[in-house]
């Protein structure tokens, strides 16, 4: 059985909790209050999958009006965090240009709004031209040039040894995760100024704390974290705000899917167990679920208030204040046990005699 549900069918704002009209039509009916309860037992499989399927399209009535909508621009929206703040966001009546390089997920989550609500856009932040294309097509469609919010997302992980890395490596997390977001805030800085908008950063704990051959990739993102700082300090004149997520654990697909590389000092048995322990350390810390935090930042963008630095995802706040007041030698001792490094150390040390 398939269902489409239209705005005709049920009235779905920012939650299933403010749905008013009877769903399930034919299969049960209920009303608003229930369908939570609802969601929750096709979850658990109550009701069997081959039973439905639904496609949600969100009303038109109330929030399909263009003109009235914030615009919002996101890169790294094709999945995890900016896949999910782009749907929130969407909710919050922003029009969204959700950028990624491959845009079939962007493009079946616009499908879910009224036309033009979340545009897919092709863009690899690491091209400057790529980039500069992009500057010219909102030129020619943002209403009075005026951009209210860019959500700088896009990132790559980069979990290698720090002396096994390669230059290649090295470049492509930093064209990434930091000279991608560079030049898209100087190229799309004039819009925001007209809006008197906000700029995003979803930074990482990464860059606080030190994790095991977490060098290249905690790199990129302390020195994310300091143009922040210093672009938080320099926008103030124009009225824009900008906001650097210091984001913890969240339940994402980012976690280094590259093997230890074969070159590596640590190719032993030891070695690769305390690599692959770190290249699971997201999923073993019982990360925030993806949803709930892009719930959170939209709340930050939402609100008035013009902090630098907000904490968000599993442990981001806590372990920033361990680094912050612990001693170095206490933090490492931790780290070593957290990771089991101790064995591979081990080994190490034995070789060296
Ligand atoms: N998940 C966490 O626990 C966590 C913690 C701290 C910080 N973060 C940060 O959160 C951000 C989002 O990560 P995520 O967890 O949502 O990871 P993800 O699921 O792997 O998503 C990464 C996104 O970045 C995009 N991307 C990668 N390279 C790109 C490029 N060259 N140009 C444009 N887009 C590119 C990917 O899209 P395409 O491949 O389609 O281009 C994808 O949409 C990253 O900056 C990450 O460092 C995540």
């Amino acid at each position: 059985m398939y269902q489409h549900y239209t705005s005709d069918d049920f009235y779905y704002m920012s939650s299933l909790r403010f749905a008013r009209m009877p769903f399930f039509k034919g299969l049960v009916s209920c009303s608003s209050k229930k369908l939570k309860h609802i969601k929750n037992a096709i979850r658990s499989r109550f009701i069997p999958s081959q039973y439905y399927s639904i496609r949600i399209k969100y009303p038109t009535s109330k929030m399909s009006n263009l003109s009235n909508r914030k615009i919002a621009v996101v890169t790294g929206a094709s999945q995890g965090i900016g896949y999910h703040v782009s749907r929130e966001l969407a909710q919050h009546n922003y029009k969204v240009y959700a950028c990624a390089r491959h845009t079939e997920a962007i493009e079946k989550l616009a499908e879910n709004f009224a036309e033009g609500v979340i545009i897919p856009c092709h863009l690899d932040i690491s091209k400057v031209v790529e980039i500069k294309k992009f500057k010219e097509k909102l030129g020619l469609e943002l209403p009075g040039q005026r951009l209210d919010l860019l959500f700088n997302n896009a990132g790559q992980s980069c979990t290698v040894p720090a002396i096994d890395v390669t230059d290649a490596m090295v470049e492509q997390c930093f064209q990434v995760n930091v000279f991608g977001h560079i030049n898209m805030c100087a190229q799309l800085a004039e819009f925001l100024i007209n809006a008197k908008g906000t700029i995003t950063f979803t930074g990482s704990l990464a860059g606080i704390a030190a994790f095991p051959f977490g060098s290249i990739y905690g790199a990129t993102k302390a020195a994310i974290h300091q143009y922040a700082r210093v672009l938080h300090l320099e926008m103030r004149p124009f009225g824009v705000r900008v906001i650097n997520t210091i984001t913890g654990g969240v339940a994402t697909d980012i976690a280094e899917k590259r093997p230890l590389p074969d070159h590596s000092y640590l190719n032993f048995k030891e070695g690769i167990e305390a690599f692959d322990r770190r290249r699971e350390m997201a999923k073993r810390n019982h990360p925030t679920p993806v949803e709930e935090y892009a719930k959170q930042v939209v709340g930050d963008i939402l609100s008035s208030r013009d902090p630098l630095d907000v904490y968000r995802g599993k442990l981001a706040r806590l372990l920033t204040l361990v680094y912050t007041f612990l001693p170095y030698w206490l933090i490492e001792w931790g780290v070593e046990k957290k990771f089991r490094l101790h064995a591979a150390y081990k080994v190490l040390r034995e070789k060296q005699h």
